[in-house]
């Protein structure tokens, strides 16, 4: 199984990536996550990176498109995975497109998270997360075990830099002007799914279960 989440920040990719990958067995492979491990580690990648993803702009798609291949080669992407985040351009599109034929693996379904733009501040400033990596919460939707501390590690919980809401308005722009073209682009290659992610957790989880498994 071989499927991209498409939708705009806030939207649900992530939460609803990790409940597939349990239910499915294949990773998520999230370029957001990938490019924040690299500016844990100081990389020359998460140097470059760090400062486009603190304002809210995308990374440049030489940077993405290379850090996305190498990882859909590991030896856990064989069997499939779900890519979180990855494409957001037409261009990371026509990469990902291009390597895949290669391959003789293509995408089989892409999940489009439809939702009303309008609702995704407060989901997004709400949002906690550890600064180990161990995953992310939401004060009200979906709260930890113990308040602000991580269910995993037991470290404080922080706000993603960019969750601040001037720089949630540009990643609302980088939205509507790069990636929801990809709409269109994957819908004239006949493998889009649209489901309604504003629902509660499991109803969103119960449509993509649907539609990955059609
Ligand atoms: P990335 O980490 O991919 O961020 P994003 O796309 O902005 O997505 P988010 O993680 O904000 O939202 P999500 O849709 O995953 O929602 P979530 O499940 O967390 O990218 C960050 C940055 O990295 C980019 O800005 C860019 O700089 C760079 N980058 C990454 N990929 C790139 C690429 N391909 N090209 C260029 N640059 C790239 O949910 C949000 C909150 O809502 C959570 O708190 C959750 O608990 C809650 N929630 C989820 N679902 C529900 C629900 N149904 N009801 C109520 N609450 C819910």
């Amino acid at each position: 199984m071989r499927v991209i989440f498409l939708g705009p920040p806030g939207s649900g990719k992530g939460t609803q990536a990790k409940r597939l990958q349990e239910a499915q067995g294949i990773p998520q492979v999230s370029t957001g996550d990938l490019l924040r491990q690299a500016v844990r580690d100081q990389t020359e990648l998460g140097r470059e990176a760090q400062g486009y993803m603190d304002a809210g702009k995308l990374v440049p798609d030489s940077l993405v498109i290379a850090l996305l291949l190498e990882r859909i080669q590991a030896g856990d992407c064989a069997g499939g995975f779900i890519l979180d985040g990855f494409p957001r351009t037409v261009p990371q599109a026509e990469a990902l497109d291009a390597a895949l034929a290669e391959q003789g693996r293509p995408i089989d379904t892409v999940v489009n998270f439809v939702i009303d733009l309008g609702r995704l501040v407060e989901r997004l400033v709400g949002r906690r997360v550890c600064p180990g990596g161990h995953g992310e919460w939401h004060v009200r939707f979906n709260p930890p075990q113990r308040d602000e501390v991580c269910d995993v590690c037991g470290a404080a919980l922080i706000q993603r830099e960019d969750d601040q809401e001037d720089r949630i308005r540009t990643r609302m722009e980088a939205y509507r002007a790069d990636t929801e073209p990809l709409i269109a682009f994957y819908r004239e290659h006949g493998v889009l799914q649209d489901i309604d992610a504003l629902g509660e957790l499991d109803t969103v989880t119960a449509q993509i279960e649907a539609v990955v498994t059609r």
